[in-house]
């Protein structure tokens, strides 16, 4: 490249040395030569493709140095390592299921505001005590919701940006947690009833989760069993719920969940037939969890009591026996669900028996 403007020495000359360039004078009024250095072509002399972008571009061990980068980016070498993802095995993490379930959750997102007939609490004002076990069913599911956003939460940030559709799947599924906070939240509040109770032996059991290291073991513990068992708790409260807007709730959250237990059905399913000693882990892990509990209470009576009562439906002596009778019909039922997940997860029908005895009286 040649120039003749006088100015040219002051201008581009800074410019070039920036890039690597070298401005030469040409000397006897031939101008300025900005000579091609070398400095561009070595940058990316040792850069390497993250994959691709598609899915078939998704490699079984991506490198911390890849990092932030998009998935088939052309990454530079020389960047810091994201030593934070320490989750960045294929099999660990991944599935197949996570593009189609991240997009059914991007689309099933619905808001809280518009998509819950809240005036229709107006029109359906409960007995009481009725209204009393709707507010302490709440209380629970609450607290069982704010240990299922956090459990996820804390995986997150820890897989591999290279599984992008894993992790945008979580951030659905966190966000999903938030919504159903809000919204037992509001139900539990609306008819300006103070809160029900917090049982110890609720909490401890949700702490266990909180506590697991081993992302497969916390997602097992939580949305195979616990979230798997929530879907019949759900389904319960959908079907018996005594006003229109629990039953919306109850209807709309268990949409929600069902997605939650079918991604985390996909990652185990895919680690296992890779990893079939995993199976031992999680055996060992619902084993440990159950032992670590014995000595609490599980389920607080006044929330078994309160699914009686809003199964029930009034304090009629028939009405209670029938409450009673759907409350044990569901615990059944609970546990029929967990035995075929585990089943299907590999589980033989003895030790799918016997872990889903061992699974947490609190349900998640
Ligand atoms: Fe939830
Ligand atoms: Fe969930």
């Amino acid at each position: 490249m040649v120039g003749r403007d006088p100015h040219l020495d002051v201008h581009l000359g800074p410019w070039a040395r920036a890039r690597g360039h070298q401005l030469i004078d040409g000397g006897a009024g031939e101008g300025w030569v900005v000579s091609r250095g070398q400095a561009g072509d070595r940058r990316w002399a040792g850069a390497v493709r993250a994959g691709s972008p598609t899915v078939d571009g998704i490699v079984a061990s991506p490198p911390a140095t890849w990092g932030l980068a998009a998935r088939g980016a052309l990454v530079e070498e020389g960047g810091p390592a994201l030593a934070s993802a320490d989750l960045d095995g294929r099999v660990q993490v991944w599935t197949e299921l996570a593009p189609k379930l991240y997009a059914q959750a991007a689309a099933g997102q619905w808001d809280p505001a518009k998509a819950i007939d809240w005036a229709a609490l107006e029109g359906a004002v409960l007995p009481d005590d009725v209204e009393a076990a709707v507010v302490q069913v709440m209380t629970y599911l609450i607290e069982n919701e704010q240990a299922a956003l956090m459990v996820p939460a804390r995986f997150l940030a820890r897989i591999h940006p290279h599984f992008r559709e894993v992790v945008q799947f979580l951030a659905t599924q966190i966000a999903d947690e938030a919504r159903h906070v809000e919204v037992f939240t509001r139900r539990a509040t609306s008819r300006g009833q103070p809160l029900g109770v917090s049982g110890a032996g609720g909490r401890a059991s949700l702490q266990t989760l909180l506590q697991e290291p081993d992302w497969a073991t916390a997602s097992f513990l939580l949305s195979v069993l616990g979230e798997g068992t929530f879907l019949s708790l759900l389904a319960f409260i959908e079907r018996f719920a005594p006003d229109p807007v629990t039953r919306q709730i109850a209807h709309l959250v268990l949409q929600d969940e069902a997605r939650h237990v079918a991604f985390a059905m996909g990652h185990l399913r895919e680690h296992l037939s890779a990893e079939p000693l995993l199976r031992d882990r999680l055996r060992a892990a619902t084993e440990r969890r159950h032992d670590a509990l014995a000595t609490t209470a599980g389920l607080s009576p006044a929330v078994h009591d309160s699914l009686v009562v809003l199964a029930a439906g009034s304090w009629a002596p028939a009405d209670i026996a029938a409450g009673w009778r759907r409350t044990q019909d569901l615990v059944a039922e609970m546990d029929e669900g967990r035995r075929r997940r585990l089943v299907r997860l590999g589980f033989s029908d003895t030790e799918a028996e016997s872990l889903s005895e061992l699974h947490t009286r609190n349900f998640m």
